[in-house]
């Protein structure tokens, strides 16, 4: 076992100890910044939106002259952009035409839990998969992404992912023009080899951590903006690396949103944290020919180690002046936990598991009376992770006893858990029950994850906690 302890002290050392990741002076912002495109629904006759999402493989050339081999969402790298309304109905067609299994799973979605796309929703090689719901939560930036046990980095890493917006009236009062002045920023950090390949190597404790960057897919990537406001929508989409986002020339921006909604005032900030599947919202302005460079700031020494630029932006000679953001953004009220909440304790290890255990698909962790709040606390007893929770928002209450940063403000649905730290949040669940399909919390640094640093907790009518067998059939 000290040996092991040993080991692993190592390999963290050298994968990610002093040595600072840079990538700074190296671009020269060539290449046009992709912006995915946005999904049209067809109206189906139930009046549901619906949408058709192929997994696929392709080639991608992100360095230029060469061809990376990728996988993608209706396309050979990423997805495109799902743009939804409070109160919809949607319907998905999710077509697997890789040569293996996967799933898609609707990251920051409240939702019956057989429509999650969590581990239990597999989708077999030619499959398709046909979930639907009602949207019933506030605007957010939320996301998909495979959660097949055990492949998860790889899929995720090779390409499938996309954004997943959801407005509503608070939402529509920001920059909301997409492409123009609401612009979706999915970052990765990629290793490539030498022919241009997607690289699995450089294994730390916390996976692979790459030493190049992409944005929307794009390497090397610039964006002309029009408009003196812009609403960037940052999601951070690696397997591990976390983002210390800034600007080169320090400007300040307003912080409108996080995870799980926007907040009830913005905030005016100079650096948001994110770290793997966190997403903020913030507005920058930007006066007539100015340019900028959005930078990742070296932060710490373990997957907030390292020092990127990440795009260049270029403001128009002649912007589009849009309503200044101030006063009140959001009139959802902020999670509380009653007095007599339920509280819950996570223990987080150097070994990847949760309380002593690795995730088992048939095992049941938590039962969670439906539509409830709870406290959750979380102690991390060695390296970085943070937490994810399925159907479920959150607010932090306190980190190591102290109020979060500003930028962890507000709804959330995944919260970085620093290196011996204690973080308790505020739960508010979603009020769809079901005592035969689990949903999930882990660690979503992926390598983790797949190592089994992910629990399963079931939702049910409140009341029958005591009654639901905490073992799944073998054949669901
Ligand atoms: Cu973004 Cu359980 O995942
Ligand atoms: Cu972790």
């Amino acid at each position: 076992f000290i040996l092991m302890l040993f080991l692993l002290l190592i390999l963290g050392l050298t994968g990610c100890g002093d040595k600072t990741v840079t990538n700074v002076g190296k671009l020269d912002f060539e290449n046009p910044l992709n912006i995915p495109e946005l999904l049209e629904p067809t109206i189906g006759s139930d009046g549901a939106k619906q949408f058709t999402l192929t997994m696929q493989s392709g080639e991608t050339e992100f360095l230029p002259g060469k061809k990376t081999d990728t996988w993608g969402i209706n396309g050979s790298y990423l997805g495109p952009t799902v743009r939804v309304s409070k109160g919809d109905q949607v319907a998905f067609n999710v077509v697997n035409h890789l040569s293996e299994v996967s799933t898609l799973h609707w990251h920051g979605m409240l939702l019956p839990a057989v429509m999650d796309g969590g581990p239990h929703q597999m989708i077999e090689a030619g499959e398709t998969w046909k979930p639907n719901w009602t949207i019933n939560q506030p605007s957010a930036t939320t996301w998909y992404h495979p959660h097949l046990h055990g492949s998860t980095v790889r899929h995720v890493y090779r390409g499938l992912a996309g954004m997943f917006i959801i407005d509503d009236e608070d939402s529509k009062k920001l920059p909301s023009d997409y492409g123009v002045n609401d612009i979706p920023l999915i970052v990765q950090d990629k290793l490539f080899t030498r022919d241009g390949q997607l690289s699995e190597d450089n294994q730390t404790t916390f996976g692979t951590l790459g030493d190049e960057i992409l944005v929307n897919g794009t390497y090397d990537p610039f964006l002309k903006v029009t408009a003196s406001q812009i609403r960037f929508r940052l999601l951070n989409g690696s397997n591990a690396r976390a983002y210390h986002f800034g600007f080169t020339d320090d400007r300040s921006f307003q912080l409108v949103a996080n995870d799980a909604g926007i907040l009830q005032e913005p905030v005016t900030l100079d650096r948001v944290m994110l770290s793997p599947g966190e997403r903020a919202e913030i507005v920058v302005e930007f006066k007539p020919g100015e340019e900028t460079i959005l930078h990742s700031f070296n932060g710490g020494a373990g997957i907030e180690n390292g020092e990127f630029d990440l795009l260049k932006i270029v403001a128009a000679s002649k912007l589009t002046a849009s309503t200044a953001i101030d006063g009140q953004l959001s009139t959802v009220p902020p999670i509380d936990a009653p007095k007599d909440a339920m509280v819950r304790q996570f223990k987080l290890s150097m070994e990847s598991d949760i309380n002593g255990k690795k995730m088992d698909m048939y095992r049941i962790d938590e039962v969670v009376p439906a539509g409830t709040r709870e406290i959750w606390e979380i102690n991390n007893f060695g390296w970085s992770h943070n937490f994810h929770i399925h159907n479920a928002a959150f607010r932090i209450l306190d980190i190591n006893g102290k109020e979060p940063s500003e930028y962890e403000r507000g709804r959330k649905d995944t919260v970085f858990i620093p290196n011996g730290g204690r973080v308790r949040i505020a739960v508010e669940f979603g009020d769809y029950s079901d005592p035969n399909h689990p949903l999930m919390y882990h660690c979503h640094l992926l390598r983790h994850e797949d190592d089994g640093m992910m629990g399963q907790f079931l939702l049910v009518e409140p009341g029958t906690e005591s009654q639901v067998p905490m073992e799944l059939p073998k054949d669901s």
